[in-house]
């Protein structure tokens, strides 16, 4: 087995008194695909808020290939290469998609862009944006104003953000929310795309099974703050503790719904 690329040991966070996250482990090896499953509630996004800086731990420890990042605070933990999906209003609505991603390439490259002229530098960054742009399929949308992109075409182009960072590990907090079953098998086909390339390594959160079973290598599931369960998309799919905790729940709305 290689070194993990992230390695979490009894990870907690208390709100006052309620445990959001409690104890929770986690070894992720380099170009996994990892989903991280549970009820409205289970501790997901507080876990993520967690390994990206956002939120000090109350308990437990996070390393980063091998190294102790513990409570280090957002921006330190991204220049290391820990990248999270950022929120839609992050995205800068009159700006064009091509110009957003510029900006995050900006930031990225604000020292050694230094040494360059003007209209060399317009040209890299530009190159650079249409290239990330294309990867996520919006190369059409370059010049659209991000405010009247489709909701799933912006959540695209928060991923082209992300991308533009060049991450080693993405988090993606439930990337397919809200989307059009055909939205959402974009995404799926594109982030299956680009674990494929082997550049990434990837944790995701998500609600939607089919786009779980899909990615994922392997698959955590949480519970009330704690971990209940993980496994192979198989184990999971088969574990009687999550068909009662979590799938069965919905199966039992599925069917309702129907
Ligand atoms: N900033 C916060 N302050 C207080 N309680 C919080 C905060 N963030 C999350 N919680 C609580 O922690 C628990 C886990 O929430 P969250 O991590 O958002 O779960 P999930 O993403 O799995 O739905 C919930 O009970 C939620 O109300
Ligand atoms: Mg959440």
């Amino acid at each position: 087995m290689t070194e993990p690329i992230l390695s979490i040991r009894d990870l907690g966070k208390s709100f006052g008194g309620v445990r959001a996250v409690d104890g929770v482990s986690l070894e992720v090896q380099p170009r996994e695909t990892v989903a991280l499953i549970g009820p409205n509630g289970a501790g997901k996004t507080t876990f993520y808020n967690m390994i990206s800086g956002r939120m000090r731990p109350t308990q437990g420890s996070i390393h980063y290939r091998g190294e102790d990042i513990t409570g280090w605070p957002p921006h330190r933990i991204s220049r290391l290469g820990i990248s999270r999906s950022f929120q839609i209003n992050n995205v800068f609505q009159e700006l064009s998609a091509r110009q957003n991603v510029e900006v995050a390439l900006l930031a990225l490259h604000r020292k050694s862009l230094s040494m360059f002229r003007f209209a060399a530098r317009d040209r890299a960054i530009r190159e650079e944006a249409e290239a990330v742009l294309t990867r996520l399929g919006l190369e059409e949308l370059a010049e659209t104003r991000a405010g009247i992109l489709s909701y799933g075409d912006k959540r695209l182009l928060e991923i082209a953000i992300v991308l533009a960072t060049r991450p080693s590990l993405v988090l993606l907090d439930e990337p397919t929310a809200g989307m059009t079953p055909e939205e959402t098998r974009n995404v799926t086909r594109l982030v299956a795309g680009l674990a494929e390339t082997g550049e990434y390594t990837f944790l995701i959160t998500e609600h939607d099974m089919s786009v779980v079973f899909d990615l994922a290598d392997r698959i955590m599931v949480m519970h009330r703050g704690q971990r209940l369960a993980e496994g192979t998309p198989e184990e999971i799919r088969g574990d009687p503790e999550v068909r009662k905790a979590y799938l069965g729940e919905e199966v039992t709305e599925g069917e309702a719904a129907s």
